[in-house]
């Protein structure tokens, strides 16, 4: 059983779990761009999160896929069908165009849209793309005008797949950092990858910042609640590349934590580590619609016993942001009957450090309530 600080918290710190705002506002309004984070301030949060990626012209933008399709307009702009292509992502074949054929200035001229059919569309193409360096001038006024210091938590995506192409991310990222006058381990301030070789990178490059190692997966057998993996989110690229057929799975061990704390300070790790789930299964022994709603998902599925991660990570000295928590009820197990306070509650009660969220407003409320729980 983990033990608890004296006011009752179990995370490594002692202090409130932090909610850190996925992409911003992104339930609300299209990610990584500036409204979206200032949504996601004046809702609350605690952190910013953002991934980087690299334009043709080196800079260091804010977007989840290189696949501008995905989370921009740019189908719609006729100047740029030409630069259509058919690449590899990390292994997986993608169609559209990519970030690395764009400059800076070419980017400006898009607009963002949402990544989410069943979130609001009516501010697509509204918003710009983000560079890094607008974000810590946003980080810098927006500390300023709350009087509450704003943290970012930037990842690098993609790394080795950008450094293949002659667009390496992390020494721009590391300079950035220090002129900002960020780089302590203090700093409100968390650098984050799915590279464990990003991450030693820069550490040897003198980033003294927290660090995150990322840890991911693609499924969920919803016969037994075990991990499924695939491409591209089997396992770090820069495994892929050399050889190493090893999963993230290795990741969650004894061995791997420990192997983790030589050159981070903290995991990420995709919620379903902590707790997983399980559906029912029909007798053609696939998952059934438990709801009857006409789809299978994680609503026709329960959340089973916790795994000793957040445990298992505290004892190696490594803190632990869990990822991703979402409103929609397609995305909530059946246990948490349609409210998604229930399933923060879960991980605020087994002593995560932090929550990645898309809706901001939702995390607090449920920290709230905790933190009531718990005397506070
Ligand atoms: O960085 C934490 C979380 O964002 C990882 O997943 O795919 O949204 O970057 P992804
Ligand atoms: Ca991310």
């Amino acid at each position: 059983m983990p033990r608890a600080a004296p006011n009752g918290l179990l995370t490594l710190d002692g202090k409130a779990p932090l909610v850190v705002a996925h992409r911003g506002a992104s339930g609300y309004l299209p990610e990584e761009t500036i409204e979206a984070y200032a949504r996601a301030v004046d809702l609350g949060a605690d952190v910013i999160e953002m991934d980087l990626l690299v334009t043709k012209d080196g800079v260091l933008v804010a977007r989840h896929d290189p696949n501008l399709s995905i989370s921009t307009d740019i189908a719609k702009h006729p100047e740029f069908a030409a630069r259509k292509k058919t690449i590899k992502v990390d292994g997986e074949t993608q169609t559209g165009w990519f970030v690395q054929d764009f400059t800076l200035r070419e980017l400006k001229t898009l607009g963002a849209i949402s990544t989410d059919a069943e979130r609001p569309q009516e501010f697509n193409g509204k918003y710009k793309v983000a560079t890094f360096q607008e974000i810590l001038d946003f980080q810098k006024a927006k500390t300023l005008e709350t009087g509450r210091p704003i943290a970012i938590y930037p990842e690098t995506k993609n790394p080795t797949w950008f450094r293949d192409m002659g667009l390496p991310m992390e020494d721009k990222l590391i300079a950035m950092i220090n002129a900002a006058g960020l780089n302590s381990k203090t700093a409100p301030i968390f650098v984050q990858s799915f590279e464990p070789g990003s991450l030693k990178y820069m550490k040897s490059k003198g980033l003294n910042t927290r660090l995150i190692q990322l840890i991911d997966g693609d499924g969920i057998d919803m016969k037994t609640g075990a991990m499924t993996y695939a491409v591209p989110v089997d396992r770090p690229y820069e495994w892929t590349q050399a050889g190493d057929m090893r999963t993230f799975s290795v990741m969650v061990t004894p061995a791997g934590l420990a192997e983790i704390k030589t050159y981070a300070d903290g995991i990420g790790p995709w919620k379903r580590y902590i707790v997983s789930i399980q559906g029912n299964m029909g007798a053609d022994g696939k998952a059934i619609d438990a709801n009857k709603d006409g789809k299978v998902n994680d609503a026709d599925a329960n959340s089973i016993a916790p795994t000793t991660l957040v445990a298992d990570a505290h004892q190696a000295g490594l803190f632990v942001h869990p990822f991703t928590f979402r409103n929609e009820n397609r995305r909530l197990a059946a246990d948490y009957k349609g409210d998604p306070k229930n399933e923060y509650l879960a991980y605020y009660r087994l002593g995560v450090d932090g929550v990645f969220t898309d809706f901001t407003d939702t995390a607090l409320a449920a920290r709230a309530t905790y933190l009531k729980e718990i005397g506070r």
